[in-house]
């Protein structure tokens, strides 16, 4: 076996497989290097305790039933209760428009899987999230990026897209958004500007794929409508995650949708996964039952208002003119931009060596492989200090090139 080369039984489909730089990231944490990669939930953040008991109790109380099998679309009573839940956040949802998925990660690969066509024309913000464009990317779609203002997604940008498209004998099938404290840039789309998407997705007849990890601990006060909450006609598919909220080690996450596009994903998931782990849903359960979901939302304000201004007053510190950066409303992410001229794809191992720090460079949140002078910061997981410290060398870094190539 020992001369066995895999590359000449490999599909054609698996050329497309490209690795995330976020997950090749991880391996540089904890070997000196200060990691503003990946966005990972502050371990602070995970209800221990709660989790612990609710765990015990679960085994405990429906062991036969929480180590069985269960449905495809997941266990009634949690469908039932994301159901509710989402009624809190004024999306109108009953158990049938709920598909439980192994993370909303899951959720975007199965919707790919049922609704994208090799040449499909899929539209997203650009830049947008690199987690969607690896799953996306299996079924080939033709994806169309547009530009994003400190409001978020630029609608006259996106109309202007989508009349060339269908100018071309083409028409639009989808937009892949996230409106709220998006990943990467944490921009959130304004609210009449998210009507003006509702149309235009009624006016060209399109589907909406409303993204939101991050909208339970939206900061700077009242949260944004939901697109899904002001869709009358069932054509935004909304999926949502319960891993920055309680924790992503649960791989929970879900999908409210019509209910024929929702068997349609029950089928794809079936060849996938069968169903996402039991045990998992019945914890989710238990903690949406005793309210543990919605007790965590202000210890997740409080968690990341203060990583959030701690990061920004780093770069309003250290960043030398001509560097520029978002004010996320929440989430997990800063978004910069440095002089054109700043390569942070070529930057990226002087960071990692000498500098001794990680940032996600921005091309690969890019569909088109622009936005090379732009990186994403995280803030969610350093300790503070190390946050402070991180943005300090980046700007060391950004400051020695930018003398050289002025
Ligand atoms: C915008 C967005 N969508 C989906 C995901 C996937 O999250 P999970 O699979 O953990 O639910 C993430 C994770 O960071 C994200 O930022």
């Amino acid at each position: 076996m020992d001369d066995l080369r895999i590359e000449k039984y490999l599909s054609r489909r698996s050329s497309l497989l490209k690795a995330s730089q976020v997950r090749e990231l991880l391996k540089w944490i904890g070997r000196d290097v200060i990691s503003l990669g990946g966005g990972v939930p502050d371990p602070a953040s995970f209800p221990l305790d709660e989790l612990k008991q609710i765990l015990v109790q679960v085994i405990e109380e429906k062991g036969s039933s929480a180590l069985q099998y269960a449905p495809t679309e997941g266990v009634e009573e949690l469908r039932q209760a994301l159901a509710k839940f989402m009624g809190e956040k004024g999306i109108k949802a009953e158990a049938e428009n709920i598909l439980v998925t192994s993370g909303s990660q899951e959720a975007l690969e199965l919707v790919a899987r049922v609704l994208f066509d090799k040449d499909d024309t899929v539209i997203s913000e650009n830049p947008t999230y690199l987690g969607a464009l690896q799953a996306f990317s299996l079924y080939e779609p033709r994806l169309e990026g547009v530009p994003m203002d400190d409001n978020g997604l630029i609608v006259e940008a996106l109309e202007a897209k989508i009349k060339k498209v269908v100018a071309s004998g083409r028409r639009v099938k989808l937009a892949y958004l996230i409106p709220t404290c998006q990943n990467p840039t944490g921009k959130t789309l304004d609210a009449n500007r998210r009507k003006r998407v509702l149309e235009l997705a009624e006016e060209y007849d399109f589907l909406l794929l409303e993204d939101d990890p991050y909208s339970y601990f939206y900061l700077d006060g009242v949260e944004p409508r939901s697109l899904k909450s002001m869709d009358a006609s069932g054509r935004v598919i909304y999926v949502s995650t319960i891993s920055k909220v309680l924790a992503p080690g649960l791989r929970m996450g879900w999908v409210v949708a019509e209910r024929d596009l929702i068997e349609k994903l029950v089928l794809a998931k079936q060849g996938v996964t069968l169903q996402s782990t039991t045990l998992c849903m019945y914890v989710l359960l238990e903690a949406l039952k005793r309210g543990l979901v919605a007790g965590q939302m202000p210890k997740l304000r409080e968690i990341y208002r203060v990583r959030r201004d701690t990061m920004l007053e780093a770069l309003d510190e250290y960043m030398p003119e001509g560097v520029t950066w978002t004010r996320p409303s929440g989430g997990m992410f800063v978004w910069i931009e440095a002089p054109s001229n700043i390569d942070m794809d070529a930057l990226l191992p002087v960071a990692l060596n000498k500098y001794k720090v990680a940032y996600v460079p921005g091309s690969s949140f890019h569909v088109d492989g622009s936005g090379r002078n732009t990186a994403r910061l995280s803030f969610s997981y350093p300790p503070l200090n190390a946050l402070r410290e991180g943005v300090a060398r980046l700007a060391s870094l950004l400051v020695e090139h930018m003398s050289r190539v002025s």
